[in-house]
Parts: structure tokens; C-alpha cells; sequence
């Protein structure tokens, strides 16, 4: 696990990078997409590139984290129109190429399971970008997740709720009770997983994460079981971090060329 500490627009010009590379050697990569605010600087960076630069989404393949349970269609925080906005209208992605979980769907159990055989059949994601919350979730894998986890309905914590509010007026009982998410085994499958988390909300997630011992009760924990993962974190999400000066120094005399 490689962790890099700096500020966020520096993190998302990393990410930004990585992805931009991919695309490069592998114009029809399947690209994971997280939700939420810390991916935002990933998103505006690769907006900014795609205007500026010519970086093209065209023949790329992306597949959505979760999606709330319930949220009509034209809700505005229902998460396939957050993907949209945040990303999908900004760059060149074709019509169809953002897939994710279907929170309306009549038989969700049915509709989780064709998720699954919808990232299988396109080889499974190359690069995934994750956020982590608070109680250490990826996706809404909430404490007490299997580590085996597949994509399945899950209901949210107190906390992941509050901490979501903000989106919803800041009113808890706006925020759906349940949601369809990627299970842990699902994200593991990925073959570059690239998180970000920044703000001292974050220090005790991101501490258990790259620290802690492996545990359902700090689901991010299991990343340390993936052979290629970069956190991405500001200084306050490293505050936490027991061996934050090794990786400021490892980072810094890290090869340009390695990339992420
Ligand atoms: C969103 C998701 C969540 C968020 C996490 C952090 O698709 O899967 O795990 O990444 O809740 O959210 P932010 O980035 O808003 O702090």
C-alpha cells in the first residue's frame, strides 16, 4: 500500500494522472467511480483535461460504487444523477458507458446480482477511485461487512447518515435508510484501487486503514490485502498516521517514472 500525503488539488492531479495514463495505454478501460465529496478533485481535474488536453473517455467503460435504495429518478442525489453531474456529462464518455447499481429495480436482489455478472463480463474494473467514510466503510460496506463481500443491499449506519445529511438539506431523515453497494470482494477485484480522503474527519479512518489490524469492523482494512493500493490524503486525514514521516520520505524519493 503506498500512501501519499499532500494537498488535495496535488492528490487529484495524481489520480488524475493515473488515470490519464490508463486511458493512454488502454482507451477501453473500465474505470470505478465513487460518489461523494473526495473524488471531486479527481473529477475536476479530468473535466479540466478533457476540455484542455484532448483526454478522451470515449471507448472507456465505468461502473458506479452503491446507489441509495428508493430515491426517484430525477432526484438530484440519487447517485447515478451525481455521476452524471460530477463527471459523466463533463467528459466524452458514450451514452451507456456508466453503469451502476439499480436502486429502483422491483427484485433488488436480482437486480445486485446482474451488477456482479455486468463487471464480470466487461473483465472487471482496471482502476477504481474510492472515498472512505468516517466509520471506515468503502462503498457502504458499514462495519460488520463480510470481507467477502459481493454487490447486495445494506443498510447505512447512524453515522454514515449524518454524515451525508449535508447532501440532503442537512436533514437526517431525508437520507435513505438502505443501499445497494459493491461488496468488499467486489472492490478487491479491482486491479488498481487509488483512495482519497481528506479533512481531520477522515485521520482515524485512514490511520486503521494503512495501521490497523485487517477487521469487518474497520472495512477499508482489507485493502491492505490488495497488491496495489494508493491513499491519496491531505495533512489532516494523515494527522493520524503512526508512520506518516516514512511515507512523506518514501514518496519523495520515489522515481518520477514508477508512477502511482
Ligand atoms: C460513495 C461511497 C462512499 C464515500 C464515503 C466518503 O460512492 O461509496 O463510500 O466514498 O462515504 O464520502 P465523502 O467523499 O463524501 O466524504
Amino acid at each position: 500500500m503506498e500512501v501519499v500525503i499532500g494537498p488535495a488539488p496535488e492528490l487529484g492531479r495524481l489520480a488524475a494522472d493515473a488515470i490519464a495514463l490508463l486511458l493512454r495505454a488502454q482507451p477501453d478501460a473500465v474505470l470505478g467511480l465513487a460518489t461523494g465529496s473526495s473524488p471531486l478533485v479527481v473529477y475536476d481535474e479530468l473535466a479540466r483535461r478533457h476540455d484542455e488536453e484532448g483526454l478522451s473517455f470515449a471507448r472507456a467503460r465505468a461502473f458506479m460504487l452503491d446507489e441509495y435504495v428508493g430515491l426517484e429518478e430525477d432526484h438530484p442525489e440519487r447517485y447515478r444523477n451525481v455521476i452524471d453531474k460530477d463527471i459523466a456529462t463533463r467528459v466524452d464518455l458514450a451514452p451507456g458507458a456508466v453503469q451502476g447499481p439499480d436502486g429502483l429495480a422491483k427484485d433488488l436482489v436480482v437486480a445486485c446480482r446482474a451488477y456482479e455478472e455486468a463487471i464480470a463480463a466487461v473483465g472487471g474494473v482496471d482502476l477504481q477511485i474510492l472515498g472512505i467514510g468516517t466509520d471506515g466503510h468503502i462503498a457502504f460496506n458499514e462495519p460488520g461487512s463480510s470481507l467477502a463481500s459481493r454487490t447486495r443491499i445494506k443498510t447505512l449506519t447512524r453515522q454514515t447518515r449524518e454524515d451525508n445529511a449535508r447532501f440532503f438539506d442537512g436533514d437526517v431523515d431525508k437520507v435513505p435508510t438502505h443501499c445497494l453497494t459493491q461488496g468488499l470482494a467486489t472492490i478487491m477485484s479491482a486491479r488498481h484501487i487509488v483512495l482519497l480522503a481528506t479533512g481531520r474527519g477522515k485521520a482515524e479512518a485512514v490511520h486503521q486503514l494503512v495501521e490497523g489490524p485487517v477487521s469487518a469492523m474497520w472495512p477499508a482494512t482489507i485493502l491492505q490485502h490488495h497488491p496495489h493500493v494508493t491513499v491519496l490524503v491531505d495533512d489532516a486525514a494523515a494527522s493520524r498516521l503512526q508512520l506518516a514521516d516514512y511515507y512523506r520520505e518514501t514518496y519523495l524519493a520515489k522515481p518520477a517514472w514508477q508512477g502511482l
